[in-house]
């Protein structure tokens, strides 16, 4: 094993399990998913023993008020996005060794079990304090079904768990003047007991396990482990006033369940208890290392929550890394399920079918690791176009092409090899161990970088030599010459896989082979043997037309327009007016005779109307929402006695009346076609 590995026998590797309250989108496969798949498919090259757990987190709030929403069960909702998100990751290659789900019988157990455990061993801190309570609904209330006033931005839709729009974390008393989001009712505050996790008490461990033990984390998970330390842990609840999750296992404990936070992440332990009886060997062996992959929302919960937790318990072992990434944008804009703003994985398996891993590859070059990022369609198809057809397909297609057309799909015996030819020979294995020390170090976006640097190697080799030229002076060289690329190309086919694995299962289908080679065998030896036969080879990669990338780019568009609309608040009234001075405005029905573009002007058009008065001529700002040509003939409303107005050098005598809809277009006023010109409206 590498020196990073080599204090371990086996890796238990964790990816975040996804609420199954909706649709799985790139920002969660970017962040979590992705990374994982990588790692873990990199160690499996490696013949380690590696498993990789994962499934749906079941419980929790959001769950009951999707359901709510919907108006179905909590259950129906489960099984809904638990199928959807399987089946999604299926699809996409990511290659869990578990799928399961926390509303499983033995997660039950296991979770009530641990509970159990800190109970007798009185690790936990029995409150009672007053809640909040709906008489109407009889029930108390979790912090997301409280409403109210935000005391900071005076935002009245702000959660009982926080503004989102003034983003500030709320405690439910918080709030002004707070309703039930069920009923609508006044609330009560009513005494309830539940148990708490006293993290202060495992301060000082964390202190010296992560700032002291853990510095090489990642900056940003580092850091934010640090600033929680730094304010001073306090005492969270783990129990909820809730009808949906696992019961509370003690005596007087009627109508209470876990906190979704304190079952979720046991969920890492009851699927492999699932997967393997051997579990414990993953979870209790401290020659096993535990990676927990995870967004930067959930660094508290398995940094601090869930390894105090453990560490209580006291037979578990505790993450030896956790690579939480920071969040992906989607055109500039906050990905939202809400707001229905993302690319949802299931959606892009089936408008992408075969090309799962254009996406993957993407994710990866622009993976969120230090900083936000955005993903947006422009890239994509760039990113596509430029680097996977352009550099990677380009090079390992020329080589195939060029093999089968002058020695018949047969990799050919090299002659003696130039120093060229021996550089680019001695790079693979350099490249391969530039990759390796990226992955290991969960520097996914780097590693890729450099395996990308076979494909460059190729090319700029492949072109420097020119077999195609040198083929109809001496066949001999070009012998060499498509040996050192097959030996590049194969290269390619197993330090690629991790990142792109359908493309790269394709590519050794080209070349023959049967399996992924050897990782460790790319170090300088022959890859390919020489007489061993090609098969027949088609593209890698198609380039991605601009039709397909402005499709999505107009769905989105789309959403923009629904949520704008479904956002609508008419703007308030204004000040009242006398009916004189209703009177005063001369609003008529008009027809336009003629209308054209302002030159140089992006939103101007310029009518001629017949007002029944008089024919004129009125500058209109509908440029954006109507096409001068289709107007024509179109009986519209306008006031004639606005004082006239110079708009871009043209006198304008009057105005149109026109609608503003929630999206910002806007709508004539269509009175009666068969009226005539100049009818007075009032
Ligand atoms: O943030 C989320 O989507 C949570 N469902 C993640 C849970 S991870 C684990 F602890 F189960
Ligand atoms: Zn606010």
């Amino acid at each position: 094993m590498s020196e990073e590995n080599c204090n371990y026998k086996r890796i238990l590797v964790t990816s975040a399990l996804p609420y199954a309250n909706g649709p799985i989108h790139i920002g969660h496969i970017a962040g979590v998913y992705v990374p994982s798949d990588i790692y873990v498919r990199f160690q499996r090259l490696k013949h380690r023993d590696v498993i990789h757990i994962c499934g749906s987190d079941e419980h929790g709030v959001a769950i009951t008020m999707k359901a709510r929403k919907e108006g179905v069960t909590p259950q129906d909702i489960i099984d809904k996005y638990h199928a959807l998100n399987k089946k999604a990751f299926e699809d996409f290659g990511i290659s869990f060794d578990i799928y399961s789900r926390t509303s499983s019988e033995i997660h039950t157990e296991t979770s009530q079990e641990i509970f159990k455990t800190l109970y007798d061993k009185g690790v936990f801190v029995e409150k009672t304090t007053k809640q909040y309570y709906d008489e109407e609904a009889k029930q108390f209330l979790a912090d997301r079904y409280i409403t109210g006033t935000c005391p900071h931005c005076g935002n009245t839709g702000a959660y009982g768990d926080q503004c989102e729009k003034c983003g500030t974390s709320l405690d439910p008393t918080d709030l002004i003047n707070p309703k039930s989001a069920i009923s609508g009712s006044e609330l009560v505050l009513k005494e309830t007991k539940h148990w708490y996790m006293p993290l202060e008490k495992y301060q000082e461990f964390l202190e010296k396990w992560i700032l002291q033990d853990h510095k090489n984390w990642k900056v940003n998970v580092y850091g934010q482990c640090k600033s929680w330390l730094d304010q001073g842990l306090q005492p969270r609840a783990v129990s909820r006033d809730l009808d949906w999750g696992i019961p509370v296992p003690v005596e007087g404990a009627d109508g209470k369940v876990l906190y979704v936070w304190f079952d979720a992440p046991i969920g890492y332990i009851s699927f492999t208890k699932q997967l393997t009886p051997d579990w414990e060997k993953y979870w209790k062996s401290p020659d096993s290392k535990l990676v927990h992959f995870i967004g930067k929302d959930n660094i508290v919960f398995h940094c601090i929550v869930f390894p105090s937790i453990l560490k209580a318990e006291g037979s578990y072992i505790l993450p030896d890394n956790v690579p939480a990434n920071e969040f992906l944008n989607l055109e500039n804009d906050k990905i939202s399920t809400s707001r229905n703003w993302a690319v949802w994985l299931h959606e892009y398996n089936e408008d992408f079918p075969g090309k799962q891993d254009v996406l993957r590859y993407v994710l990866t070059a622009n993976a969120p690791e230090t900083k936000d990022n955005d993903f947006t369609w422009k890239d994509f198809q760039q990113r596509n176009n430029s680097e996977l057809v352009a550099v990677l397909g380009n090079f390992v297609n020329r080589t195939l092409l060029l093999t089968e057309k002058y020695f018949k799909n047969v990799v050919p015996q090299p002659n003696s090899f130039t120093d060229s030819d021996k550089e680019a020979l001695a790079e693979i294995a350099k490249i391969k161990d530039d990759v390796e020390k990226s992955l290991e170090n969960y520097r996914f976006r780097e590693a890729l970088n450099f395996a990308m640097g076979l494909g460059r190697l190729g090319n700029k080799y492949i072109t420097e030599q020119e077999p195609w030229k040198v083929f109809k002076t001496d066949p001999e060289r070009v012998k060499t010459v498509l040996y050192v690329n097959l030996q590049i190309t194969a290269a390619i086919s197993t330090v690629l896989e991790p990142f792109i694995p359908f493309s790269m299962k394709k590519l050794r289908g080209f070349l023959g082979l049967s399996e992924i080679l050897d990782w460790d065998n790319i170090d300088g030896r022959e890859l390919l043997k020489p007489g061993s036969t090609l098969n027949k080879s088609s593209l890698l990669f198609e380039p991605i037309t601009d039709e397909v990338v402005e499709a999505q780019i107009e769905k989105l568009n789309r959403t923009k327009i629904e949520n704008m609309k479904n956002n609508f608040q008419p703007a308030p009234q204004k000040p009242l007016i006398s009916f004189d001075d209703f009177q005063k405005c001369d609003i008529r029905t008009a027809t336009i005779l003629e209308a054209e573009k302002v030159a140089k002007t992006t939103k101007l058009l310029k009518l001629t109307v017949d007002t029944g008065i008089d024919k004129r001529t009125l500058v209109s700002g509908i440029a954006e929402h109507y096409d001068p040509k289709e107007i024509v003939g179109r009986k519209i409303l306008m006031i004639v006695n606005l004082e006239p107005r110079k708009i871009k050098g043209i006198e304008s005598k009057g105005m149109i009346l026109c609608a503003e809809g929630g999206d910002k277009s806007l709508h004539f006023l269509n009175p009666d076609a068969e009226l005539e010109n100049g009818c007075q409206i009032g």
